[in-house]
């Protein structure tokens, strides 16, 4: 086992009606006044903001409002969020929504303490030193971004997508109420579902050996949203199994399913997918991140395992119960490839794409996936397999 840190400081408030606590929960915390962040409107339809606000109210504490952030969230929202977190002098930021909500609104909470604009900080022209604490209230488990220390945010004039990941960026507390993701579309419940089972598949194929306790928590989470997943998507109000789903994406990616898998003076993970991924999305806005992850990581999967077939056949394995005959190459690669086929059926049993096609991304728009992937991965990247540029046309190709 690797030597690790482990660092999740997010007090996490979870379970029913969880949301009517955010103002006794921020009141208990000292602060006295929020700036909301929400998306395109969901919020609203579904009561959600109308009830933390009055949550806000009955405990005293003064609320502004930024609506609007969009999926894969733009750099502009940030700066009218930082506009406003300034002009309202507000002591908390407090996203109410997906991933998007609150990576604005952590990306809000660094620029509102920064002189510079806060692209520097996705550009890596600078490096944040203060933030605004943020609380966070996920109503989709997805990004994870509830406990975890990134914040991806796009800036469509330069057509990048651009991660950073610093422990300013982890929410003090977490506010998850798992009832508010009953109405959540079909797509986007299976979209999340892929992301949080790639955030563990991330770290489980590092490159590095197992470590059995964390291979078994990684394990044992995704069987446990494989298993929840089908029951909300036949009962989006099946409680227990919404909340199931919502604490594994938090899990899956707080850091708990790397410690001892993470690469020695690296990450805590591979995250060449995200990398691949992040360019979809960059590329064509309306491209939902998990949907663009169903078809990256087996694309990924197939051209990498070679590298260490040892952790696909513990994968394969712990999640499901596939093992190869015996050692001679042809069985591992069975036991692998039909490893990959399962779970690439599981996505697409959920309704995600499995090729590029299907995403609307053709061939000619390759090279462009490529120049964001170099800006922002370099020319070399990946711990499992370091891949190339030339590498990661190879895997784009493979999955039109
Ligand atoms: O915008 P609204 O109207 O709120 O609708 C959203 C949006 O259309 C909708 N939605 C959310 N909760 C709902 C709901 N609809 C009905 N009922 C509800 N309860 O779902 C759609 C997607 O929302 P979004 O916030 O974009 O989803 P997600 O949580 O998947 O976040 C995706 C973003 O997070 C980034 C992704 O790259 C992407 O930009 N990520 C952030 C990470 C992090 N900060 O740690 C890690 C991830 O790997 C990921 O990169
Ligand atoms: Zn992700």
């Amino acid at each position: 086992m690797n030597d690790f840190t482990f660092y999740s400081p997010t007090k996490i408030v979870f379970g029913r009606d969880a949301i009517d606590r955010t103002g006794e929960e921020l009141a208990a915390l000292g602060f006295t006044r929020a700036l909301i962040v929400y998306g395109g409107g969901s919020v609203l339809r579904t009561g959600t903001l109308d009830r933390v606000k009055a949550s806000l109210d009955a405990h005293g504490i003064a609320h502004a409002e930024l609506g609007g952030v969009r999926p894969n969230p733009e750099i502009t929202s940030v700066r009218k969020g930082i506009e406003l977190a300034r002009a309202e002098r507000v002591d908390v930021v407090l996203p109410v929504g997906g991933g998007s909500a609150m990576d604005a609104a952590k990306a809000i909470a660094l620029g509102a303490c920064y002189d510079g604009d806060a692209w520097d900080f996705f550009a890596k022209r600078a490096t944040p030193a203060q933030r605004i604490p943020v609380v966070a209230v996920p109503t989709i488990p997805a990004s994870g971004s509830e406990a975890s220390n990134s914040a991806v945010i796009s800036n469509d004039a330069e057509h990048l997508k651009s991660g950073l990941n610093t422990d300013l960026n982890r929410p003090v507390l977490a506010i998850m109420d798992p009832a508010l993701t009953f109405t959540l579309p079909p797509y986007q419940t299976a979209a999340g579902v892929t992301d949080m089972i790639a955030h563990i598949m991330e770290r489980f194929f590092s490159g590095e050996p197992a470590a059995p306790v964390t291979d078994n928590i990684a394990c044992g989470i995704i069987r446990a949203v494989m298993d929840a997943a089908p029951r909300v998507l036949e009962n989006p109000e099946d409680y227990d199994a919404r909340a199931n789903i919502m604490w594994a994406g938090t899990l899956a990616h707080n850091g708990l399913a790397g410690c001892g898998t993470n690469v020695p003076g690296g990450r805590d993970g591979d995250w060449s997918c995200h990398g691949l991924e992040h360019e979809l999305s960059a590329l064509d806005t309306s491209i939902t991140h998990g949907a663009g992850l169903a078809v990256v990581f087996p694309a990924w999967m197939r051209y990498v395992w070679r590298e260490h077939p040892e952790r696909f056949l513990d994968f394969a394995k712990g999640v499901f119960d596939i093992e190869a005959i015996d050692d001679t190459e042809e069985a591992v690669r069975d036991a692998v490839t039909a490893t990959i086929d399962e779970l690439q059926e599981f996505f697409v049993s959920l309704g995600m794409p499995r090729t590029l096609g299907e995403l609307g991304v053709k061939e000619a728009d390759i090279d462009q996936l490529l120049v964001g992937l170099k800006i922002n991965k370099g020319e070399v990247f990946g711990s499992f397999k370091q891949l190339t540029i030339e590498d990661a046309r190879a895997i784009y190709r493979s999955a039109l």
